[in-house]
């Protein structure tokens, strides 16, 4: 069956927060150091310690916010560890990534000047589970107070005059699991208690984030909006995509079956049901959506690169891992009136990565190209789609074919960002656009794709999937005839 779309140009829906291409950077594995943090005497080209390589490249990705220190580290995290003179910084154990040795070079100081790098909003994860209120309150009076008081003036002997902005706080990470084990009551309470000590000083206001939910943990969601919804902005929710068994074997990122490719794109689609269902408990409690939905983990989850350091979670990332990510940005686009935020897993060398680095090399994977090629979506408003999809078969099973999702930008050029899931065949679509005239537009496009379900980019071969030029878009009247290839993405422009 042909898949028949029809855009209603002129039936505005809510705008798109650019902060659902958030990302996530945390203290494990290569992703902080290495990754981003080679420090000031590296032979690896550098600006104040930051590698000039992944700056430029973050910087193109006009990243709006950035969530750090974790992840399960921020409940291991104490923020004094990492600031003031950096030789005399405490050598600690990441227990929970690899047990290697934290020598928090990497802290306050220098995580707010990536985010000043790169212009993009921080966005810190506090410590609940093995941190005290105290700690808590003086981390967010160091970062944000103004004037004379004993954290400022700790700030500015660190070398900081001014405060910085801070909007984003998370209070805990995980308190269901690695943050504290805790159930959902006692954390609502332990929410109260230290949220209420995370001040707004001067003109800074704090947008606070609750620890959400673990994937169908609707409970959680329940709990913490029955007792905590008044004193929270947010409320995060962390799924991943899992083609296997979370603790007993989740794939490989790069060698699988057709059967993996169908089962990842199916559970990626699954953060549609997800959604759908927490915000209907959201609903209850919040029906005005105040309260923002935080999906401030997700992303693929496969098995670590063979040789590698488990606890590393450094994996490849594929054509595949392109797709998900466009399923993604779509069904987050749907939910645009509840969803705020999300941060993709992780930034550079952990999980779903944007960029990879051995040594001084650096290359860009599918998942990158895919957020540089969506980011035309950034703080447009939604427009209304309605379809008919073709279907995508195997094995007896069988899921839309395609994805759709459309946008209008401030200058009122039109943008579609368009995925065919199937890893066989071509699909043909039919796109009516209502409301607007398309005989007077010009359409242009953008394609990534592979022949193979698991191409990817190497230290070798950096350039094997990368964006090129879409043609297969033609005009007649108010419709496009689009022939999108198999395992492909495509942004379409209507200007
Ligand atoms: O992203 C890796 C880990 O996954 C995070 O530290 C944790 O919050 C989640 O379980």
């Amino acid at each position: 069956m042909k898949n028949h779309v029809v855009i209603n140009a002129d039936i505005e829906k809510a705008k798109i927060n650019k902060n659902i291409y958030g990302h996530f950077a945390e203290h494990l594995g290569r992703g902080i150091y290495e990754g981003i943090w080679v420090g000031e005497d590296s032979s690896i080209p550098n600006t104040n310690g930051i590698r000039n390589d992944v700056l430029a490249a973050l910087k193109n990705l006009n990243i709006p916010v950035l969530r750090w220190p974790g992840g399960c580290f921020a409940d291991e995290y104490h923020w004094k560890d990492g600031i003031g003179p950096r030789e005399n910084r405490k050598r600690m154990i990441n227990t929970h990534w690899g047990g290697v040795v934290e020598n928090n070079h990497f802290g306050t100081h220098e995580f707010m000047m990536l985010c000043e790098m790169l212009e993009t909003e921080p966005y810190i994860c506090g410590n609940v589970g093995s941190g005290t209120v105290q700690e808590m309150s003086e981390w967010v009076e160091y970062m944000t107070f103004d004037g004379e008081s004993p954290m400022a003036n700790l700030r500015k002997e660190n070398g900081r005059e001014e405060p910085w902005k801070l909007t984003y706080f998370g209070v805990g990470n995980e308190n269901w699991g690695c943050g504290g084990n805790m159930r959902p009551e006692y954390y609502a309470d332990l929410y109260r208690r230290y949220q209420t000590y995370v001040r707004n000083y001067g003109d800074n206001r704090i947008y606070k984030i609750a620890g959400g939910a673990n994937v169908d943990d609707y409970n959680w969601t329940e709990v913490l909006m029955k007792n905590a919804a008044r004193m929270m902005d947010g409320l995060s929710l962390h799924y991943y995509t899992i083609p296997g068994e979370f603790w007993t074997g989740k794939g490989s990122a790069t060698d699988f079956p057709e059967s993996e490719w169908f089962i990842t794109l199916k559970k990626a689609l699954h953060m549609d049901t997800l959604i759908t269902k927490h915000s209907t408990i959201m609903d209850k409690y919040d029906p005005e959506k105040r309260i923002g939905m935080i999906i401030d983990e997700w992303g693929t989850w496969f098995d670590p690169e063979p040789g590698t350091n488990p606890g590393f979670l450094y994996q490849q990332n594929t054509i595949r891992d392109a797709l998900v990510a466009g399923l993604h940005f779509n069904v987050f686009h749907e939910h645009a009136d509840r969803v705020q935020m999300a941060n993709i897993a992780q930034t550079i060398n952990v999980l779903q990565a944007m960029i990879l680095t051995e040594g001084e090399k650096m290359i860009l994977t599918p998942t990158y190209h895919v957020f540089d090629m969506f980011k035309v979506h950034h703080d447009a408003t939604l427009l209304a789609v309605d379809g008919q999809f073709g279907q995508y078969e195997l094995d007896g099973e069988s899921l839309p074919q395609t994805s759709v999702s459309a946008s209008k930008d401030a200058n009122g050029n039109i943008h579609i960002s368009l995925c065919n899931l199937d890893h066989q065949n071509a699909a043909e679509m039919e796109v009516d656009l209502r409301g607007i005239n398309l005989e007077a537009a010009s359409i242009s496009g953008t394609i990534l794709t592979a022949g193979e379900m698991n191409a990817h980019n190497t230290f070798e071969q950096p350039e094997n999937v990368k964006p090129a030029e879409f043609t297969e878009v033609k005009a007649d009247g108010q419709s496009l005839s689009v022939t999108l290839p198999p395992m492909s993405v495509v942004v379409l422009a209507v200007k």
